[in-house]
């Protein structure tokens, strides 16, 4: 074994020297060969040499069967290293290996393009932070005309694994946040644009497990025009340490023109959306999700933009825990004067655990702050079928009296298939609990009242 390893070791540094004359090494960089391809297998020495190897999901190599790429850890939170990093990308890209060590911080100061990916791996055990020079990042990043977002970096390409044992990727949002306050991202005159902290765009096969998103100074993760995207045991939080500026529109999970968008065993400790897809996303999975804090698991918002069609489809949501929110299970589309349509269609919410939340179940389609007057006066054009609500118990924070779900359906829209079973949500303001539907098509279920003979 012993020198087996030896071999190993000395194999890799030759094919290091020998990489180094052609392409140079950053300082503190290394590129490690897997054993397969370094040296002799065990099997091959027992003479066994046809072993097939293991693959991935995908069909490609497996981690230890892959080629090791790492940098040198940065000093402080100003020494940027992402020259090295999107060195390491290249270096790894094609069946590679990019790894961050473990109580190692690297440091990213420059905006990354990282659309070129094919078959990588990256391996976050350490830290990986963003600086936090607005100036320099409000100059440079990368924009998209949904919602004027920006971000730091953006993952595209085929077969992306971004994984790690609790490692982080820190927005260090403080900064960002302190600077937005009092502001509105929906507010057409806002021009203060706070970096989201994790972007794909054209990405096919991509997936991120065991990964801390901490302190987005925006939106956490925007997945666009992608499919099969797959966040498995991610903690996502934004902590504030200044009271007068709280993380804002800190959401955990946002998407655009996605199919086959997958969520589980993961935990959200956020002030805005715990998981909403936006326009056209399909085939949605999400299951063992814990939200706390938050204004909701929800379907939308859409129907934002004049003219413009949007639809969400199929989406299954099961064992959803939501605690001390402002929304619990919600669907949302945008009604007024300037917006477009569409339709969200087959959607199931099973098994959700509602704790201290102000709206529990919502159909809102009066997005965004607007009134009544003009809600009525120009109503979303969205329609909204076949949606269930499963076995959802819990208790309301009272702030609406004694209503736990509100559906509200627009004239301008059609509601139709709304299924509502195992209801058991109580509110503090008294009993029995109410629910409230109006302008819904058919029978939901659950006997429901009239807005205007509920609490309000
Ligand atoms: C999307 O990515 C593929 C490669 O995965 C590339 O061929 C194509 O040009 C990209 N499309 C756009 C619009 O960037
Ligand atoms: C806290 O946030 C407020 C509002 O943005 C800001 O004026 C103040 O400087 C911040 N305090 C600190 C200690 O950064
Ligand atoms: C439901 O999700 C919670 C996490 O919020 C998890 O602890 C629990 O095991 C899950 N229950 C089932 C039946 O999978
Ligand atoms: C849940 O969020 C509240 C603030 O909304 C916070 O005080 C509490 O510590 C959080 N609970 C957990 C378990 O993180
Ligand atoms: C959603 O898809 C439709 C085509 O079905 C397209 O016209 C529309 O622009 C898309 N919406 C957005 C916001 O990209
Ligand atoms: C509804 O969505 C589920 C996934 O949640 C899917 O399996 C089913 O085929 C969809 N039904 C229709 C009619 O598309
Ligand atoms: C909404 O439903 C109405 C009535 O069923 C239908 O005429 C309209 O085409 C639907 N709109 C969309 C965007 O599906
Ligand atoms: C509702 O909002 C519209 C547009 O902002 C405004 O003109 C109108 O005065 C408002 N009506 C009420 C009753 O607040
Ligand atoms: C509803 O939940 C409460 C506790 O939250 C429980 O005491 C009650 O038995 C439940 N009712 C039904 C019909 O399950």
């Amino acid at each position: 074994m012993k020198s087996l390893s030896l071999l190993l070791s000395l194999t890799a540094s030759l094919a290091l020297t020998s990489a180094s004359v052609l392409d140079p090494i950053p300082a503190g960089a290394s590129i490690t060969l897997p054993r397969s391809v370094s040296g002799p297998s065990r099997f091959s020495l027992l003479g066994r040499g046809n072993h097939k190897k293991k693959k991935d999901n995908w069909g490609n190599a497996v981690e230890k069967d892959r080629k090791e790429v790492k940098i040198r850890a940065s000093k402080n939170d100003q020494d940027d290293i992402s020259d090295d990093f999107l060195w390491a990308i290249k270096k790894a890209n094609h069946g590679g290996l990019v790894h961050l060590e473990k109580g190692k911080k690297y440091v990213i100061g420059k905006k990354l393009d990282l659309t070129f990916l094919k078959d990588v791996y990256v391996k976050i055990d350490g830290e990986l932070k963003f600086t936090n020079d607005i100036e320099y990042w409000q100059k440079n990043n990368f924009y998209y005309d949904f919602q004027k977002s920006i971000t730091f970096w953006v993952w595209g390409g085929k077969d992306i694994k971004i994984y790690g044992n609790g490692g982080v990727i820190n927005g260090n949002g403080q900064a960002w946040w302190d600077g937005f306050s009092g502001a509105e991202i929906l507010d057409p005159n806002n021009v203060f644009y706070r970096p989201i902290l994790f972007l794909t765009d054209n990405a096919t096969n991509i997936e991120i497990t065991g990964l801390h998103l901490k302190d987005s100074p925006c939106w956490t993760t925007f997945l666009v025009r992608t499919k099969n995207v797959v966040f498995d045991d991610i903690y996502i939080d934004a902590v504030s340490t200044n009271v007068s500026s709280l993380p804002k529109n800190t959401d955990g999970f946002d998407s655009l023109n996605v199919d086959g968008l997958t969520v589980t065993n993961t935990r959200v400790n956020v002030g805005d959306d715990c998981f909403s897809p936006k326009p056209n996303t399909t085939n949605i999975f999400v299951k063992n999700l814990w939200c706390n804090g938050t204004h909701g698991v929800s379907m939308g918002s859409i129907g934002q933009y004049p003219g413009v069609k949007d639809y969400i489809s199929n989406a299954w949501l099961e064992n959803i825990t939501l605690l001390n929110g402002q929304n619990g299970a919600r669907l949302k589309a945008w009604a007024g004067p300037d917006v477009g349509y569409g339709y969200i269609d087959n959607i199931t919410y099973k098994d959700i655990h509602i704790e201290n939340t102000d709206a529990p179940v919502v159909l809102d389609q009066c997005y965004f702050n607007i009134n009544e007057t003009t809600c009525a006066a120009y109503p979303s054009k969205v329609n909204i079928t076949n949606v269930n609500f499963l076995n959802v118990h819990g208790t309301s924070s009272g702030k609406n009296g004694r209503v736990v779900a509100d559906l509200t359906c627009s004239p301008g829209a059609t509601c139709s298939g709304i299924h509502l079973e195992g209801i058991n949500i109580t509110s503090p303001a008294g009993s029995p609990s109410q629910i409230v539907c109006d302008n819904i098509q058919g029978d939901i279920g659950v006997e429901c009242i009239s807005a205007s003979e509920a609490d309000d």
